[in-house]
């Protein structure tokens, strides 16, 4: 017998999450574009009912009733079947614990958001993971690997790190193929920065299916990363069960005031998408005439891809842009170590990430 409390099985084998870095020592002015922040900030709307919040004192609306409301009105849901919680993250670990234990297996692709392996291991149950094609979910291969033990399968469309997507009719074969008794998650945290007419962030399938669950999240587009607010639509069945393991306060007030701002500013919303396209092409075109393979991508990062010459690596780049108060981010943990994922800036950023790599490929010095 061990002489101190031991974790439960498995929780020692979790590699912890380890986010974006945001510092680089000895340069004046730093750009952080390693997490997928938005360069324009929240709504202005959203920042002043942060900021007249009151009453810290008093416990939150647990039941986060008039921003499930307000989400409802802008998607045209039925608010009894949202869940807010402290970031999408708070509810990928709550569905997956509500449904995965010790056997049970959790699949999500290649080069999937990290966070699905920690909640299928934190819940007890084995990962598995589907092998992706170019870079994009491979629907065979995920239906491949489905068993008795399958209970929830992950697919972040777009996917972080890749950018990738599958068009919905893809994602409504996933569906097809999976037995009735597994959870489907679509994590839609960058939908609203897709552009393309054959992509569906879910919601049908949700209001269709029995099985399917949809996150979105604040911390993205609408900039609010830092106050933690996601949200879920599913159904009622799952709301049930989710509803039944989640803290009773899990969303803090001014997260909730802020949130109902932010989705009511259509204008703001407008703004930070027609950012991104632009700036998310000339990046795309701007770096591969430097002669770099990009990978098309449909959210607010892309994947830049470096030789393996030495001077030339992923790695080198990272301390070269470093060096100039550029942070990317490393994306080894994803499988991806001849990679960067470069999150699309502000004018300022993103002109001179191109020069600074145009530096860094001409060999000159930082
Ligand atoms: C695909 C994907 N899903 C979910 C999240 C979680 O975001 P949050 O917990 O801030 O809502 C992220 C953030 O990096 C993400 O990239």
């Amino acid at each position: 017998m061990s002489t101190r409390p031991q974790p439960r099985p498995g929780v020692m084998q979790i590699d912890a999450y380890v986010p974006g870095k945001s510092k680089a020592a000895g340069v004046a002015k730093v750009h952080k574009l390693s997490s997928n922040e938005t360069p324009l900030g929240p709504s202005p709307k959203a920042m002043e009912a942060f900021r007249s919040f009151d009453h810290l004192e008093l416990y939150p609306d647990g039941a986060a009733t008039k921003l499930r409301e307000a989400i409802g009105a802008r998607y045209g849901l039925d608010p009894s079947r949202i869940i807010c919680g402290a970031g999408s993250d708070e509810l990928l670990a709550l569905i997956t614990h509500a449904y995965v234990g010790p056997g049970d297996e959790g699949i999500f692709t290649e080069h999937g958001f990290l966070v699905y392996r920690i909640a299928i291991m934190a819940a007890g149950g084995t990962p598995v993971v589907a092998p992706e094609k170019d870079l994009r979910t491979d629907v065979d291969a995920i239906l491949s690997r489905v068993t008795e033990k399958t209970k929830i399968v992950f697919l972040a469309n777009p996917n972080n790190p890749t950018g990738t997507y599958i068009p919905f009719d893809e994602v409504k074969r996933l569906h097809a193929g999976l037995p009735s008794h597994v959870v489907l998650v679509l994590d839609a945290a960058y939908a609203e920065y897709v552009r393309r007419n054959d992509y569906e962030s879910g919601l049908e399938l949700v209001a269709t299916s029995e099985n399917v669950v949809m996150t979105r999240t604040f911390s993205k587009i609408y900039g609010l990363a830092n106050l933690r607010l996601g949200w879920m639509v599913a159904p009622a069945h799952i709301a049930d069960a989710v509803n039944r393991i989640r803290g009773p306060f899990n969303v803090s007030g001014p997260a909730m005031a802020a949130g109902i701002a932010a989705i009511q500013d259509e204008a703001h919303l407008a703004k930070a998408i027609e950012h991104n396209e632009r700036w998310l092409a000339w990046l795309t075109r701007e770096i591969e005439a430097l002669g770099l393979k990009v990978t098309p991508s449909v959210g607010n990062f892309l994947l830049v891809h470096f030789p393996k010459e030495a001077g030339r690596t992923a790695q080198d780049a990272d301390a070269f842009l470093s060096g100039r108060g550029l942070i990317l981010r490393r994306i080894d943990a994803y499988g991806l170590p001849d990679a960067l994922r470069l999150t699309v800036g502000d004018e300022e950023a993103n002109s001179l990430v191109v020069a600074a790599l145009r530096d860094f490929l001409g060999g000159h010095h930082a």
